[in-house]
């Protein structure tokens, strides 16, 4: 029998891969992905992002879990195990969700408000919105300090509760039954959104090819931007895939699960588009991104559904809160399994549960300072040239430090240390071409990849046009 991970296991394949895909669908499936596809080229976007999906998605999360599994440590000893020298690579990984947990977590709490806010307009009580413009409903919740702190701070003990249960008991059974139900909700939504009249004006905004894009200039763009989506949809380059890795079993195939994850987390995406955007325009509005699109444009279509609206919203809120819980959950535990490592290895001595408890007041006192900065409403001084600190800690860690880990890590594994997960990656599976497949790849495509991510990131924070 394989020695186990101290730390846990996960009790079955089926677990793993909830957890997994939970990690992976988040708010960026949501109000990322049906956006940019129907803006960077509709079915050619998709077709890029295929393409992306198989040659980088797919190599990089094989790279991750076998990384995590072959070491059985959290992202920081994991890439020290290889090189001393790639214990950046690590750190990064470490760093990025500390960064990401505070304003993930703030998000999750503005689930929380408007789950809670549908439930009160169903019930037809004063806590609902009570027919306020959806624009100024969203602008009075984020300004008020104190209420969008007190929601983050609910959503950060929620996912505490969860990693102190452990993996097995907390984690894995929690996504055993909150992916799935993530998945129904959406086809849900869906049968809701595209049979209501005027949504096929949607339908063809996602769909329709914008054959203009095919000029060397334009396809460019559109690796950039889907390269940039998938990245950020994955969760690569941030640790989450190493560390959910590190639990899984040595006789577990890693080989299909890094196939079943991007191609999951890919389905969720594009079904998020059609939960959304048909719906925004049968209701004669505005597809955005962001936070704008899920909390006012629409809250926005909820409100003109008339008394089905809130029967709706409620669902829908309840489906964009569980694929951030699942994904904050992911992060944290990210954070925790590295804290638990360091403190193993400086203490001789570690506690699940006082790490977590740990590293949960540190979330708390970031989430409750960038829920207090309101989405840069109360004149905080800002840094980077950025105008909100949600923006500053997502410009430290997906701007810059997920992509310069991911390069790395295939510079590493490509140049460096070619064939060194050989072994891990064809443990319980198929040797021979899955590994030509993945050494060719995270040695010639990955690396240009994540270089272009890297710059199209870099550009899209600082307004610098470089792309688009
Ligand atoms: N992949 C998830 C999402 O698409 O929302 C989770 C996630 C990714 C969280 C990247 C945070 C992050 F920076």
């Amino acid at each position: 029998m394989a020695k186990k991970n101290k730390k846990g296991q996960w009790g079955s394949s089926f677990g793993f891969l909830m957890a997994t895909v939970g990690a992976a669908v988040g708010l960026g499936n949501l109000w990322g992905f049906p956006y940019k596809m129907g803006k960077g080229g509709g079915f050619i976007f998709l077709l890029v992002y295929l393409v992306l999906v198989f040659l980088v998605g797919i190599v990089m999360t094989l790279q991750e879990l076998a990384i995590g599994r072959k070491s059985g440590k959290g992202v920081l000893y994991a890439y020290k195990s290889v090189d001393k020298r790639a214990s950046a690579i690590g750190l990064f990984g470490w760093l990025s969700p500390l960064f990401i947990i505070g304003f993930y977590s703030m998000l999750g709490g503005y689930t929380i408000k408007y789950l809670a806010a549908n439930l009160g307009d169903l019930l037809n009580t004063s806590w609902g919105i009570n027919g306020m413009d959806s624009g100024e409903y969203f602008t009075a919740f984020y300004t008020n300090s104190y209420e969008s702190a007190v929601y983050t701070v609910v959503f950060i003990l929620l996912i505490v509760f969860i990693i102190a249960m452990g993996i097995r008991n907390g984690i894995e059974k929690f996504s055993s039954v909150a992916t799935p139900a993530l998945f129904i909700m959406l086809i849900i939504v869906i049968a809701r959104a595209v049979t209501l009249p005027g949504a096929m004006d949607g339908v063809r905004f996602m769909l329709v090819p914008d054959w203009s894009l095919f000029t060397p200039k334009g396809i460019i763009n559109v690796i950039a931007s889907a390269g940039g989506q998938m990245f950020f949809s994955l969760s690569l380059g941030m640790g989450i895939t190493v560390t959910y890795g590190s639990y899984v079993s040595k006789d577990d195939d890693l080989q299909e699960s890094a196939v079943l994850i991007p191609i999951a987390d890919t389905i969720a995406a594009v079904l998020a588009g059609f939960a959304t955007i048909p719906a925004v325009f049968a209701a004669g509005l505005d597809p955005g991104q962001g936070p704008g699109m899920l909390f006012v444009t629409l809250q926005t279509v909820f409100a003109s559904m008339g008394a089905a609206g809130p029967v709706f919203g409620l669902l829908f809120y309840f489906l964009v809160f569980i694929a951030a819980i699942t994904s904050a959950v992911s992060v944290m535990e990210t954070i925790v399994s590295t804290t638990m490592d360091i403190t193993e290895h400086h203490l001789k001595h570690t506690s699940r549960l006082g790490v977590t408890i740990g590293c949960g007041l540190f979330a708390l006192i970031e989430g409750v300072f960038v829920s207090m900065d309101g989405l840069g409403s109360h004149g905080f001084p800002q840094i980077f040239n950025q105008s909100t600190w949600l923006d500053t800690f997502d410009l430290l860690s997906e701007g810059t430090l997920m992509p310069i880990g991911a390069l790395l890590a295939s510079i590493l594994f490509g140049w460096v240390y070619p064939g060194y997960l050989d072994d891990e990656i064809s443990l319980g599976s198929r040797g021979g071409r899955v590994l030509r497949y993945f050494n060719f790849c995270i040695k010639w495509i990955v690396p240009p990849i994540m270089l272009m991510v890297l710059l199209g990131q870099i550009s899209a924070f600082f307004g610098l046009k470089w792309f688009g």
